[in-house]
């Protein structure tokens, strides 16, 4: 068991700093996922936690030690990758139980953890198959299985799901969170997907060019984004986002798109925004709905639009409207049959509807 905590790490790759002096504090037996599109330095953050990357700036402490000078083995953290090689060679329970007896563990011991290892992740009736025998989703729990024989004080996950078809990748998401609520071992887990490290985590890290963006909850992060791409990064369908420039208009303040569109500023924001500053507002699909079809907030803004494209999807449609010359999504959860070219009125809760400042990209 143990914490693990970043202060002002930074890794270089020859001049290109691929991660820029972050601070991170993560609690033992957390779930943190690193999320953020390719390249933000979600892998170099953890594989300098595993050793496996020299640590180029900064100190990082796993427990009550400071790991920058350990090796790998020595940091007792385990970690669980993409492509997850087993050896072809040895059964599953030889797979299991190879890294303890390289350490020089005894043979009935061995097999206790093995045993245990099996017990948590329901393959003990595939501990004589070979690797070829067994398929992805056994395969990955297998790679689970190596490290959890280690009893690792940090378990550290580099996309272990990305190989995986869509409906084996949901399963195995399932068990991996299963698997953290038995274990209850500190895990760090990088994922580009949002949706991932929404149902997983306890608290999310969103990186974007080696910098930290937001940290906190996925809750927090959906409700309260600090910044104009957490907010459209996080949550699906993306956040619908236009830019605006902020006017007075008789007296009122208002955002006006470039397709000339005014919609009012919401009241909370009128005293924080100035004339002539350039402001994206967003607003999520649930919160720009037809009018018939939901209750009217007590702050909105009503248009007309015509339907491009309509997505029934069961229990909510989502569809697609023209909002000036740029495309934002709806959704509808009465599920009622809305077609293409079809005229609607739809209502914006401008109570939902988050600003953001063009030139900081920072929450208003
Ligand atoms: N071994 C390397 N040599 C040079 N550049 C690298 C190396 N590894 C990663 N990078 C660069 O560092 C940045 C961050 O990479 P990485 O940590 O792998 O990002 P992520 O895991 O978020 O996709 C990227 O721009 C990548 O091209
Ligand atoms: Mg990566």
């Amino acid at each position: 068991m143990a914490k693990v905590t970043l202060e002002k790490v930074s890794k270089f790759y020859g001049n290109v700093e691929a991660v820029k002096k972050i601070n991170l504090d993560i609690k033992d037996k957390e779930f943190l996922v690193l999320v953020g599109p390719s390249g933000c330095g979600k892998s170099s953050t953890l594989r300098m936690i595993a050793g496996l990357e020299e640590i180029d700036e900064g100190k990082i402490n796993i427990g009550k030690k400071t790991v920058n000078e350990l090796e790998p083995r020595e940091r007792n953290v385990s970690m669980v990758f993409q492509n997850y090689a087993l050896y072809p060679h040895m059964t599953v329970e030889e797979n299991l139980g190879f890294s303890l007896k390289i350490a020089g563990m005894k043979k009935k011991d061995i097999d206790s953890r093995v045993a245990e290892a099996a017990g948590i992740l329901d393959i003990e009736e595939f501990l004589h198959r070979k690797p070829a025998q067994l398929s992805g989703g056994q395969r990955q729990r297998v790679a689970m299985g190596r490290a959890i024989v280690r009893r690792p004080d940090v378990f550290l996950f580099d996309e272990p799901l990305s190989n995986l078809d869509a409906k084996l990748r949901n399963q195995m998401r399932t068990e991996i969170k299963r698997l953290h609520q038995k274990v209850e071992t500190t895990i760090v887990y990088v994922t580009h997907d949002q949706v991932e490290a929404m149902t997983l985590a306890d608290r999310i890290v969103i990186m974007k060019d080696g910098i930290i963006e937001q940290i906190g909850t996925p809750l927090d992060l959906f409700e309260t984004p600090a910044t104009k791409f957490v907010a459209t990064f996080i949550g699906s369908p993306s956040m619908n986002m236009i830019s605006s420039i902020v006017e007075t208009d008789q007296g009122k303040k208002i955002m006006k798109t470039a397709d000339g569109i005014s919609v009012p500023v919401p009241v909370s924001k009128k005293d924080v925004v100035k004339d002539g500053q350039k402001i994206s507002f967003g607003f999520r699909a649930e919160d720009i709905v037809p009018l018939k079809f939901g209750n009217k907030p007590s702050q909105s803004w009503d248009y007309k639009s015509k339907v491009n494209l309509s997505e029934p999807l069961g229990t909510e449609t989502l569809i697609f409207t023209n909002f000036g010359k740029i495309e934002i999504v709806s959704r509808m959860f009465t599920p009622e049959l809305v077609r293409a070219g079809d005229e609607l009125d739809f209502s914006l809760n401008l109570d939902r509807t988050y600003l953001f400042d063009d030139e900081t990209g920072k929450a208003i």
